[in-house]
């Protein structure tokens, strides 16, 4: 059985969820979803990333204590994606003792192998990244090239890791593996850092308490981001599970902001070089969501929680806009209206209407019973290629494109409908061929949007007198035309999608 390993980053405590980590979290869920219907064997992972000392000073600013502070940030989150829908297999927050026991197995392995030692250190840090800076990299020499806050200067005795002496393997692993990161562009920008010059990092601190212990030196602990990466590896068994570990890794399908590729496209794999394991087969880098030309990030758009959104849009609503018109990849432009026309276009009068009209003239004509397709209609050439176009766009994690070529199926019948205006005519056989079709074009759309539409797709699934959950039906087979049996009783209800008009 095929295996779909796929993951978000694992989102700081220090915020609550923003729209930006919806993102990636609602991608993710959707790829879950198709792999899901494909039958795949899924592992969905998301979690909190909770120590560092950005955590340790907000939970000091808050008067807790950082577990405290961490446990309920992590708590924002999960209830985040309960009202998103997302559907991941487990949530993991570094805090976790099983987190601490992989983190301390894959590092020593590091360790042992040589490729970690004790050096002095004083550096430019940054602690909103968690990252030092060399004066180069930072704006006028003094502020992080990101946050465009001051640095700190930051003195200790740190166990580093020769990353330097990965530069030769990752150019090798990057030429022999040329579709491990993805797109291209973000790709080449990995290619471009190691290619610049690799230097050893600083992976250890004494200087604070709160993260994983070094378990060669207790004095230290490791560096926030060099316990996090970690997770990917300890959810499925690193460390204690070898044969759970072996069954997932390195076949997985790591999703992360533009942000973070430094660390995923160069660190991530070199560590896990000297630890002895393969890299992750798949790094999928988007760009980022921008509001009004302003990254939608802590600093600017902490504001904007999910569920402002849902509130307006419904779930389906949020989900769809985030996947449908951000393509993965590029950055790309957030706007309440960019969300108002789309949702009006696609779903309230695209989809919704189709829903609308098929059950009103069901009811109307064929009385309140669905008539079956017929096998040779013209819809079943559009919905064949709908789901060739969907399936190999979900497939390089292209969402947008996947819902673009689903939407074409939702287009063709609407359009078969005012060809045909089987409103207008009298019932009989003609206005039953025509219903029948739409009705089986509805069941494959209910089908080929599921991964985006929760909620909704289950809903028309219902409508149209289908048993059971889509979530249940396997690809490719249901997408086959002629899935609809027809003697279905067919639901008229209030509009799925009731149109936005402010
Ligand atoms: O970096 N547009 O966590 P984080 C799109 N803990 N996506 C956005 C976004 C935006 N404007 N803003 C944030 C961390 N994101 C580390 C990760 S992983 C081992 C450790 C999303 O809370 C995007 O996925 O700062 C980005 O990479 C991530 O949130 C950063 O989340
Ligand atoms: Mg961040």
């Amino acid at each position: 059985m095929a295996r779909f390993y796929v993951t978000t980053p694992i989102y700081y405590v220090n915020d609550s969820p923003h729209v930006g980590h919806a993102y990636t979290t609602i991608t993710a869920d959707a790829l879950a979803r198709w792999h899901r219907l494909l039958g795949d064997d899924v592992f969905f992972l998301t979690g909190t990333d909770e120590h560092g000392l950005k955590v340790q000073r907000a939970a000091e600013a808050n008067g807790l204590t950082p577990q405290e502070q961490a446990d309920q940030t992590s708590e924002r989150y999960s209830e985040a994606w309960a009202g998103l829908d997302i559907t991941y297999d487990d949530f993991i927050r570094t805090s976790e003792p099983r987190h601490h026991r992989a983190t301390a197995a894959l590092m020593q392995a590091a360790y042992d192998n040589g490729w970690i030692e004790l050096r002095p250190y004083q550096g430019l840090y940054c602690v909103s990244c968690e990252a030092y800076y060399t004066e180069a990299e930072l704006i006028d020499g003094t502020r992080c090239p990101i946050h465009g806050t001051p640095v700190e200067l930051l003195s200790e005795e740190n166990y580093f890791f020769k990353l330097s002496a990965f530069t030769d393997p990752l150019l090798v692993w990057y030429e022999q593996n040329p579709g491990a990161v993805t797109p291209e562009s973000k790709r080449n920008e990995a290619v471009g850092l190691i290619k610049g010059g690799l230097r050893d990092i600083s992976i250890s601190r004494t200087s604070i308490t709160w993260g994983v212990t070094v378990p060669w030196d207790p004095a230290h602990v490791f560096y926030v981001w060099y316990d996090a990466l970690i997770n990917y590896a300890t959810a499925i068994g690193y460390g204690s599970d070898q044969e759970r570990f072996t069954t997932w890794w390195p076949a997985v399908h790591h999703l992360i902001g533009k942000d973070i590729l430094r660390f995923h496209c160069v660190y991530w794999p070199a560590l896990l070089m000297a630890a002895g394991v393969e890299p992750p087969a798949r790094i999928a880098v988007h760009g980022f969501l921008l509001v009004g030309g302003e990254k939608m990030s802590k600093s600017s758009l902490t504001g904007i929680a999910p569920a402002d959104l849902t509130s307006t849009f419904g779930v389906d609503g949020f989900r769809y806009h985030l996947l449908r018109d951000q393509p993965f990849g590029p950055d790309g432009e957030f706007s309440f209206e960019g969300m108002v026309s789309r949702y009006n276009a696609d779903l309230a009068n695209n989809l919704g209407n189709l829903l609308a009209r098929v059950s009103t003239v069901v009811e109307r004509k064929c009385g309140g019973v669905g008539p079956a397709p017929d096998p040779s209609s013209a819809l079943a050439v559009v919905a064949a290629s709908a789901y060739e176009t969907a399936a190999g766009a979900w497939a390089r994690v292209a969402p947008s494109e996947a819902l673009e070529a689903t939407w074409r199926l939702v287009r063709e019948t609407n359009s078969a409908l005012e060809a045909a205006e089987p409103w207008k005519a009298e019932p009989g056989p003609a206005v039953d061929a025509v219903l029948g079709d739409a009705l089986e074009s509805l069941r494959i759309l209910a089908l080929l949007a599921s991964p985006a539409l929760s909620r909704a797709s289950q809903e028309i699934w219902r409508r149209i007198g289908l048993p059971g959950r889509v979530e249940d039906q396997r690809l490719p087979e249901g997408a086959v035309w002629g899935g609809y049996p027809g003697g279905l009783t067919v639901e008229r209800g209030n509009p799925l999608f009731p149109r936005i008009t402010k």
